[in-house]
């Protein structure tokens, strides 16, 4: 962990406020969704491999729900990232955001939709945004020459897959000049929260 830095920022009003962190901590999730310029418009999610490995991978945060805690992100149904959540729906989501010198360590189970259930999500991808799910082979598939990779053959409806991530855990460390602050949040099914303060 980086040494607390000496120039010393204002002490924000959450720094010793376990509600007020979470708070912010959805405040950088949701304006990360909305804002492509966001530090957390992408986050790193970590699925289980078939071989019990870790596989971690960027993707752009779509939405982001506090009140569900709830976030989604948008895939390939011929994606690795789809063979491993149908194995095992569990993953670890990282997001950090270097202004605000602040991390979240997100836990959830996944929900993939497609067809009926995603076409409402469908029509507000924008046409460029289309275009990724019209190219004719697999994501990853191995290929004789880049040019391969760009042949279309859809409109990309079809293979079009909205993950939605029930959240059910997330860790929160914000550093600090002042000395950094650590706390984990958790969600039980009924949607009871609890939250405590963690050495950093
Ligand atoms: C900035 C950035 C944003 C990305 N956004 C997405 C995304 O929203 N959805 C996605 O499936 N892949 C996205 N990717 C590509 C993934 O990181 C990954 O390479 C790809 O999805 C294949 O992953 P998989 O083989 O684990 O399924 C993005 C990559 C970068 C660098």
């Amino acid at each position: 962990m980086p040494e607390p830095t000496r120039r010393s920022a204002p002490i924000p009003p959450w720094y010793d406020d376990l509600d007020g962190s979470l708070a912010e901590g959805w405040g950088l999730l949701v304006r990360g969704a909305a804002d492509r310029r966001s530090p957390m418009h992408t986050v790193a999610v970590a699925t289980v491999d078939a071989a019990g490995l870790p596989s971690v991978r960027t993707v752009v945060l779509r939405a982001a729900d506090p009140a569900r805690w709830r976030i989604r992100f948008h895939t390939d149904a011929r994606s690795r990232k789809l063979e491993e959540l149908a194995r095992r729906p569990a993953v670890a989501v990282l997001a950090y955001h270097p202004p605000a010198k602040i991390q979240l360590r997100l836990t959830g189970t996944a929900r993939v939709l497609a067809g009926e259930t995603a076409a409402p999500i469908w029509a507000q991808v924008t046409p460029h945004g289309r275009q990724c799910y019209r190219v004719a082979k697999a994501p990853g598939e191995p290929i004789a020459s880049p040019a391969d990779g760009a042949v279309m053959d859809a409109d990309g409806q079809d293979r079009f897959r909205a993950v939605e991530v029930d959240v059910d855990s997330i860790e929160w460390l914000y550093l600090a000049a002042a000395g950094h602050r650590r706390a984990r949040f958790r969600r039980d099914p009924d949607g009871h929260i609890a939250g405590e303060w963690l050495v950093p």
